[in-house]
């Protein structure tokens, strides 16, 4: 930003713009102290405001007592106008922008005090995570957190520009709508004018798209927060954002294209990265070579079967359901304690695993397995031969049930990447998976689930499953994968009444549910819907794909810990009797 852009009547410049060629200008800076050191003959100030830092001399010799009994009684993080004249530094300091100048200061305004801030407020701060977000005001004046804040506003801006330049229109949709018992739960808020009645907030602006399409927009998107009220992790939130878009008139490959577009946008005007284009995987072909929907393929390590290791009178082989394994290069030299450790990482309760086999490959070619009691050389090379493992490499075996086992093979995969270093932040592998199952079974619901959500139309030719196999219809739905991260999903839409309505019947509502929760939809298809479909991204998934980071909090500006709490404003709350009369809400206990 350019000083004609920055410059008030408090201020002339920010406090990372000033150089050599500034030399002799008389300047005033605002910002905030950041330290003062006094060393009696000389006073530095480093002032700093969200651009950097300026240093700010006082001499004991040639300033006056009064703004040298001033500067005395600066304290850390006082806010501060000063005045005075750029000069050369003796002491250059070339890790700073500002770093071949300082300001000699000739007044100096505090404009306010500040107490003690709980925590370092610098790069390295000495807060911890609690207590940061408590002064979350304040932890956002720590560089770090601010770049944060900074990418995703470019990524924002680009992303409007993007869709914007391809004739989307950003157009809002309500906060207080209906609540669905599809999805996620829900968060609710009652309504004062309707007794005992209950708005719910979005857990997408699903419906609300597709109404546009029916009404003709054709290109819909919105930059949009969502509510869910889920368990927690790092990547997700009670309140999150979307990139969420609609298109109408188009097929899936309409769709791919246009939002592969846009990730490569971004990717090269944020990050200077070109992409070839996006490879493509499908559902049944990601769960049975990464045992995941959403594979991370920065690195290979691709399951391979071993019903080929049945049959040789090892029991725990012969009955098991699926013998699966990954083959680790160069990590034969794992040591005994190394692969207890990984037997120990696929025994936790929440993988589930019996117990790791596994098979080194040294350097001379022969194989040393855990199981040499029940194989012979010649079955290892075998083995050695299926994962194309050669001198140096390690073969790590599952087995048990089908799905069980692959789950807990990713599990492995994942963990043996991170310990090899195969998960680097700076790499990106996006991935397109696609056919989705349309319905997945809820055994403890003993009913159907739409695996997206109702509106995700079938693929057409496997439309005649829909009554006989269920399970087997597969739906036009993908989703966009980053290294292992899924930063979006959509599906071509059902847009026929009767297809809808048989949805709805597959996933056992009865006619009056359905009428009564999605009605208003089944009547807007009544009145001319085009062929349509969508997909939403994940913002803050993506904002923290960019940042290189694990957690979408730091990509928030005020975000909620793990139990979904804001510890700054102490949200949730209690709320008065009044307040719970007015809304006919009965007492509950206090705390
Ligand atoms: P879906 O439920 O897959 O699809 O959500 C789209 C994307 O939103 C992100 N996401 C989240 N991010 C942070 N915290 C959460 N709690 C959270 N939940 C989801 C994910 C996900 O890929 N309406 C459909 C989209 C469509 O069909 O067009 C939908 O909401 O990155």
């Amino acid at each position: 930003m350019s000083t004609k852009e920055i410059k008030t009547n408090l201020r002339s410049h920010t406090c990372a713009e000033l150089r050599l060629e500034n030399v002799n200008q008389f300047v005033t800076l605002c910002g905030w102290v950041q330290r003062t050191r006094d060393k009696g003959a000389l006073i530095w100030v480093d002032l700093r405001d969200r651009y950097g830092l300026t240093q700010i001399l006082l001499e004991e010799k040639t300033s006056s007592p009064e703004l040298l009994a001033k500067v005395r009684s600066l304290g850390r993080e006082f806010v501060i106008q000063v005045s005075g004249k750029v000069i050369e530094r003796i002491a250059k300091n070339n890790k700073m922008l500002t770093g071949d100048i300082e300001i000699k200061a000739e007044k100096i305004t505090i404009l306010n005090s500040a107490q003690v801030p709980p925590f370092l407020i610098e790069d390295e701060t000495d807060g911890g995570d609690e207590l940061r977000m408590k002064y979350r005001y304040l932890d956002l004046r720590r560089n770090i957190v601010r770049k944060n804040l900074e990418l995703r506003h470019r990524l924002s801006k680009a992303v409007r520009d993007y869709l914007d330049n391809q004739g989307f229109l950003e157009v809002e949709t309500p906060v207080l709508i209906k609540s669905t018992p599809e999805g996620a739960r829900d968060f609710v808020v009652p309504s004062r004018m309707n007794p005992n009645e209950f708005y719910a907030l979005p857990q997408s602006p699903q419906t609300f798209k597709q109404l546009l399409m029916v009404s003709g927009f054709d290109r819909y998107f919105q930059i949009v927060k969502c509510f869910r009220d889920e368990d927690l992790r790092a990547d997700r939130q009670p309140e999150f954002t979307q990139i969420d878009c609609e298109m109408s008139f188009v097929t899936q490959e309409d769709i791919l294209n246009m939002f592969e577009g846009l990730i490569r946008y971004l990717f090269k005007t944020v990050k200077n990265v070109d992409f070839p284009e996006f490879p493509r995987m499908t559902y049944a072909d990601a769960m049975k070579f990464y045992g995941s929907d959403k594979p991370d393929i920065r690195f290979d390590m691709k399951f391979v079967e071993l019903d080929i290791a049945k049959g040789k009178g090892f029991k725990v082989f012969d009955e098991s359901e699926l013998v699966v394994g990954i083959c680790a290069k160069n990590a034969a030299s794992y040591t005994r304690k190394q692969l207890d450790a990984l037997t120990d990482f696929v025994k936790r309760p929440q993988t589930g695993m019996k117990g790791l086999i596994y098979a080194r490959v040294e350097a001379d070619g022969s194989i040393k397995s855990s199981v040499d009691k029940f194989f012979s050389p010649d079955d290892l090379k075998i083995w050695a031969e299926k994962f194309d493992a050669k001198a140096g490499d390690l073969i790590l075996v599952l087995s048990g049930e089908q799905h069980l086992t692959r789950k807990a093979l990713n599990e492995l995969r994942l963990e043996m990447a991170n310990q090899l270093g195969l998960r680097n932040r700076d790499t990106f592998a996006p991935l397109w998976v696609l056919d989705f199952p349309l319905l997945e079974w809820n055994e403890d619901e003993k009913r159907w689930f739409a695996m997206h959500h109702p509106f995700t139309s079938p693929k057409p030719e496997d439309m005649e499953k829909l009554q006989s196999d269920p399970g087997a219809v597969r739906a036009n739905a993908y989703d966009m994968v980053l290294n292992g991260v899924e930063v979006g999903g959509g599906s071509i839409r059902i847009h026929d009444r009767k297809v809808q309505a048989l949805m709805f019947e597959r996933l056992g509502f009865t006619d009056a549910e359905a009428k009564e929760q999605f009605g208003f939809l089944m009547e807007a298809f009544e009145y001319g819907a085009p062929p349509h479909g969508g997909l939403a991204f994940g913002f803050d998934r993506l904002c923290a794909l960019f940042g290189g980071s694990d957690s979408i909090r730091d990509f928030i500006a005020f975000p909620k810990n793990n139990s979904g709490k804001d510890v700054m404003i102490d949200s949730p709350s209690q709320i008065s009797q009044k307040q719970l009369d007015e809304l006919f809400i009965a007492t509950v206990a206090k705390k």
